[in-house]
C-alpha cells in the first residue's frame, strides 16, 4: 500500500463541487492504524539517531519560534492525527526545559481516540480546522499539520489558525507549486480513500498570511515532487 497514490487533477470548480463528498474523507476508521503502522517505525529510527526530513523540519522550525518565545511555550497543532509530533518533539531536551504544552486538534475522532492512548498527558480535541475551540492568541506558535492541502475551504482555517496564533503560525509540510506555477486541484488516494489535495502558490499564500497580520520568517525544503515541492514555512505576527 502507499501513502498517496493515482493523482488525478481536477479544476478548481470541481473541488468546490465535490468537496462536500471528500472533506470527510481522512475520518475513515481504517486511516489511524494503516498511518501509525508507518510512523512507529519512523519514531523508532528518530531514536535511533535517523529522522525524517519532515520530524527535522518541524523540529527545527518549532525550536526557532521557541527560542524567541521561551519559557511556557504553547504550541497548537492542526491535523494532529494519532498526535505524534509530540513524540518528536520530547526528543529534544529544550522542549522539556521550556516547560512547553503541546495541544492537537484533527477532526476525526478516531485519530484523537489513538493520541489519547498514545499521550495520555497531553490534549487533544476534535475539531475542524476551519472553527477551532480556542480563544484569540491562546498559543504561542499555532501549526497546520499537513491538513490546509486537504481543505477547500483553506482561506477560512489560515484565518482560524492565525486567530489563535499570539506570535507564531506554521505550515508544516504545504505542498507548492514550482516556477510559481497557479493553484492546483487534484483527486487522490491517501491510505486508499479518496480524498482532494491542494498543490498551493507561494506568492498566494504569502498574501493571504500578510492579509492576516503575519510575514514569513522562514521557509524549508522538505522534498521535490518534480511539479511542486513541499515546504515548511513559518509565520511570524507583524508587530508581535
Ligand atoms: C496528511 S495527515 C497529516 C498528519 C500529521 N500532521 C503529519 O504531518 O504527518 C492530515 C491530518 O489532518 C486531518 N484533517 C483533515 N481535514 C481536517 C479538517 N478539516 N480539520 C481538522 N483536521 C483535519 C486528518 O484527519 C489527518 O489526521
Amino acid at each position: 500500500m502507499s501513502v498517496s497514490d493515482n493523482y488525478r487533477r481536477i479544476t478548481e470548480k470541481e473541488a468546490e463541487r465535490l468537496a462536500p463528498m471528500y472533506a470527510p474523507s481522512w475520518k475513515d476508521p481504517s486511516i489511524p492504524k494503516k498511518q501509525r503502522s508507518i510512523v512507529s517505525k519512523e519514531l523508532i529510527a528518530a531514536k535511533n539517531g535517523h529522522w525524517i526530513a519532515p520530524y527535522r523540519v518541524y523540529v527545527d522550525l518549532v525550536g526557532k519560534a521557541a527560542e524567541k518565545i521561551g519559557d511556557c511555550f504553547r504550541v497548537l497543532d492542526v491535523g494532529c492525527a494519532s498526535g505524534y509530533y509530540v513524540e518528536v518533539l520530547g526528543m529534544k531536551t529544550w522542549w522539556k526545559e521550556l516547560r512547553a504544552t503541546y495541544t492537537g486538534v484533527d477532526y476525526s475522532t478516531h485519530m484523537i481516540e489513538w493520541a489519547k492512548e498514545f499521550y495520555p498527558n497531553e490534549d487533544f480535541y476534535v475539531a475542524e480546522g476551519t472553527e477551532l475551540p480556542f480563544a484569540d492568541n491562546h498559543f504561542d506558535l499555532s501549526i497546520d499539520g499537513c491538513c490546509l492541502l486537504h481543505v477547500v475551504g483553506w482561506r477560512k482555517q489560515l484565518a482560524e489558525i492565525s486567530r489563535t496564533a499570539k506570535s507564531y503560525v506554521m505550515l508544516h509540510r504545504l505542498p507548492v507549486t514550482k516556477d510559481n506555477g497557479g493553484i492546483r486541484h487534484f483527486i487522490k488516494d491517501a491510505y486508499e480513500i479518496p480524498c482532494i489535495e491542494i498543490h498551493f502558490n507561494a506568492e498566494e499564500i504569502a498574501n493571504v498570511m500578510m492579509s492576516l497580520g503575519f510575514s514569513l520568517d522562514t521557509e524549508l525544503l522538505l522534498s521535490d515532487h518534480g511539479e511542486y515541492e513541499s515546504r515548511s514555512l513559518l509565520f511570524r505576527k507583524i508587530g508581535g
